[in-house]
């Protein structure tokens, strides 16, 4: 493991002004989270791309909503583990902090963080196809077909699959904090999902100093200033200075 580099991270933090974060399935991975991609992605022998798109659930949305209660059972039962809880305590501490995940789970949420922008939307909400209402939803398991009770029409995941489109106004406050930002943390993210993938690229393109925090390489390392290997429960405290 390379304190130094946590030591130059820390320092850089302290002198930080404006600080942004973007989190991937790896930050929930010791909440219990499976991660998308890698050993245990794997759901009855369908990829996460496969399922996630909106062919998938125009050609059999009851196995696509199969998928969801699934990974609804699973979160139901999780809470935000140390990674979570020390980006929420960071947050305490900085006037300008913006939180980009690209995790539906709402763990961020749970942990304490509030200046969240989810990217791919939120597994807790559900969206009609018919009138486009959104609403919360926490049934688990949610009855399959779910109906829009304003309307009727079949109720998707509020969640961005592959191929859609990410919403005009997420993207703009991503980008708006990824160019503002002094620092950026990068955690848990395999780098291949766009547009997240060249977020760290473009932070660092607008003057940020970028750290990435994984269990192994990525196509990120790259790019980053600063590589710190590691589990984020364990590394992320560390780096913020939070349990010391
Ligand atoms: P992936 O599953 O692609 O990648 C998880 C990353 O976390 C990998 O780089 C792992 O090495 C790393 N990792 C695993 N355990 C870790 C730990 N304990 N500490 C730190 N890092 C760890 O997940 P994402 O990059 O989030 O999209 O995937 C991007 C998108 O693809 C997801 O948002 C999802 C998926 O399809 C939608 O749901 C729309
Ligand atoms: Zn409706």
């Amino acid at each position: 493991m390379n304190n130094n580099g946590i030591e130059e991270v820390r320092a850089r933090l302290e002198e930080a002004r404006s600080v942004a974060v973007l989190t991937g399935a790896g930050v929930s991975a010791e909440s219990g989270v499976p991660t998308f991609r890698g050993a245990g992605g794997l759901w009855r022998n369908y990829r996460a791309e496969e399922l996630a798109t909106p062919q998938a659930f125009a050609r059999d949305p009851a196995l696509v909503w199969g998928w969801y209660n699934m990974r609804r059972e699973t979160l139901a039962d999780l809470s935000p583990n140390s990674a979570h809880t020390a980006l929420a305590a960071l947050e305490g501490r900085l006037e300008d902090f913006t939180l980009i995940t690209q995790n539906v789970d709402a763990l961020h949420a749970m942990g304490g963080s509030r200046r969240i922008v989810e990217l791919h939307g939120n597994i807790w909400r559900v969206r009609c196809t018919g009138c486009g209402a959104v609403r919360e939803n926490r049934d688990v398991p949610i009855a399959i077909p779910p109906s829009c009770d304003k309307c009727g029409a079949l109720l998707r995941p509020h969640i961005v699959w592959f191929g859609e489109a990410l919403q005009d106004d997420v993207i703009a406050a991503a980008y708006a904090a990824l160019e503002r930002c002094d620092l950026l943390l990068v955690i848990g993210t395999s780098g291949v999902v766009q547009p997240a993938a060249s977020m760290a690229a473009a932070a660092k393109g607008a003057g940020a100093y970028v750290v990435e925090v994984n269990i192994e390489a990525t196509p990120n390392t790259t790019v980053v200033d600063q590589m710190i290997v590691g589990r984020a429960a364990e590394m992320v405290p560390l780096i913020v200075g939070v349990n010391r």
